[in-house]
Order: C-alpha cells, then structure tokens, then sequence
C-alpha cells in the first residue's frame, strides 16, 4: 500500500523527532522481516494462523520449551518450518535504514523479537535480540553448541554429536524464561532513557515489548508506530504510520537526510 499524503505529514513530524534526538531505540518484530518474504507469527498467512497444528495440539503447546523436552520432534517439526520459511532470504531496506540510523546517532538499540538475525547481518550492532537466534544451537545436556548457516544438513530433530542429546535452537520456546542477560541489557538501556522510540512491525503481545512505548507516551518522550495493522500500542503511540516497515523507514530515512548538512565533504552518509 503507497504512502498517503496523511502519512506525508506525519513523516515530516518524525523527522522533526529524529531532528530532536540523541538517542533512539527501534522495537522491531516479525512484520520488518515480513518485507523480505519471511511470514509472520499472527495475522493473514501467519505461522499460528491454525488453531491447532497437525499434532492436534495449539501452536503455544507444540513450541513450548515442554514439548521440546518431551516430544522433540513435535517441537523440531515447527522450528524447521519456521526455517525454512526464512531460507534463502536476507535483510531488506528497514534493516539497512535501522543500521544507517545506528551509524549516524550518538546511541541507537535495536529491541527485537525476530530470530532470524536480520539485524546483525544489515551492520546494527546494539542488538538485543530478546527472543534468541535461530541459527545458534546448543546441546540440551552438555555443552556443545554451534551455528549453521540453515537447517538444510541437520536430521530433524538433530542429536548432539558429542553425547547424542537433543540439541535446541538458542531461541526462547512458550514458558521458556528470557536469558537474564538479555533482560539485564534491556533493563538497563532503558534504565538510561532514550530520546526517541520506534515500534515497527510487532503486535506487542508481550510486556517486556509494549512497556517501553507505554512508559515513554507517559514521560513525554515522542514514540512512533508503523505497521499496517493495529496493535496493542497503536493508541498509545504520538504517531502511528499505517505503512509496511520498509517502505516508511525509507521514506523517513531520505526526508531526514534531505534536511540535514553533509557533515563531511567527499564522504557518503
Ligand atoms: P506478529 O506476527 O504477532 O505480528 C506481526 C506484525 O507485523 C503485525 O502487527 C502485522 O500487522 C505487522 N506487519 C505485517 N506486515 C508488515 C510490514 N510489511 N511492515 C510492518 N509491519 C508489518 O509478530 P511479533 O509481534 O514479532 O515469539 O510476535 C512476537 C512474538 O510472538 C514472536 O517473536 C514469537 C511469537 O510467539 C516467540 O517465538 C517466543
């Protein structure tokens, strides 16, 4: 869906935002990936679309960290799904444009549920990828681990190598507890404030997602959402952009750049 002449105007106000701002934190989710052709969890074609898998069970319970110690390939038979799903696909333009942004300001945080590693791969490096890398495995009783570049070579579902184990991805399953290193490094980049917060392409479901933008609307500090849905924060944001996550971020990106001095002759960005 183009960009309306509305959504015009409400970039302009983002700019002015980024303008303001020091410090920014981007909360991203499954539908910035969705713009490099990978599906999402919730909504039209989305991975939970079903109510209940080919096991006869609800997604949450097949991708539970439970099921995956008492039924492995239950479990295994999702994630390679959702592999499979991002294989062969890479980073796109919002990616690009969050690690611009990251080049250019004094203090940029990526906050992302996605496992796919896109951000990493498109040079953000402030990453706190809260829900874990898929392409990262570990041994479920010893302490191998690896990481594959895909799922392609692994007997699904894989056995250690060294003691036979089941091995897991490194990513957080239904009633799995968040790394406490993660939430240490969310809580305390919060902790610090930041000037600016983007939601882009996450329903929020989760708290530890919505709360930064809650608590930013209510200390006075700008938040803007784009998602061509709504979501839990869609009422809470100052400026909600009903746009895909590449498209807008892009937009944005080049009006903000427009505006701004080349602060180094002779050298790109
Ligand atoms: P969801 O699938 O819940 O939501 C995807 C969001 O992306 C929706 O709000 C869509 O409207 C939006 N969307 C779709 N296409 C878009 C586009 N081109 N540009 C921008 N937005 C777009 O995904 P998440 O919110 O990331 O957790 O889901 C959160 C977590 O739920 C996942 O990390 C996963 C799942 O359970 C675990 O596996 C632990």
């Amino acid at each position: 869906m183009p960009l309306s002449k509305e959504d015009h105007g409400k970039i302009e106000k983002v700019v002015g935002y980024l303008v303001e701002a020091r410090s920014i934190l981007f909360i991203t989710g499954a539908g910035v990936s969705a713009d490099s052709g990978l599906p999402t969890y919730r909504g039209v074609g989305g991975l939970y679309d079903e109510a209940d898998t080919d096991d006869g069970v609800p997604v949450e319970m097949a991708m539970a960290g439970r099921m995956l110690r008492t039924n492995p390939e239950i479990t295994w038979k999702h994630l390679a799904r959702i592999e499979q799903a991002a294989r062969g696909k890479t980073f796109n333009r919002a990616h690009e444009v969050i690690a611009e942004v990251e080049r250019r300001f004094p203090r940029v945080w990526v906050l992302t549920q996605n496992v796919d590693g896109f951000h990493r791969m498109a040079g953000s490096r402030n990453v706190i990828d809260i829900h874990g890398d898929c392409r990262e495995l570990t041994c479920m009783r010893c302490d191998y681990r690896t990481t594959v570049k895909d799922y392609v070579a692994l007997e699904i579902p894989p056995r250690c190598p060294k003691c036979r184990h089941t091995v897991r991805p490194d990513v957080v399953l239904f009633g799995d507890l968040i790394p406490p290193e993660k939430v240490q490094a969310l809580q305390r980049e919060v902790a610090r404030g930041f000037d600016l917060i983007f939601s882009v392409g996450t329903t929020s479901v989760f708290p530890y997602i919505a709360q930064p933008v809650i608590n930013a609307r209510f200390s006075g500090i700008p938040t803007v959402e784009i998602n061509p849905g709504l979501t839990e924060v869609s009422f809470v944001v100052d400026v909600r952009i009903a746009g895909g996550a590449a498209e807008t971020l892009d937009a944005i990106w080049r009006r903000y750049q427009e505006g701004q001095p080349v602060r180094h002759p002779g050298r790109k960005g």
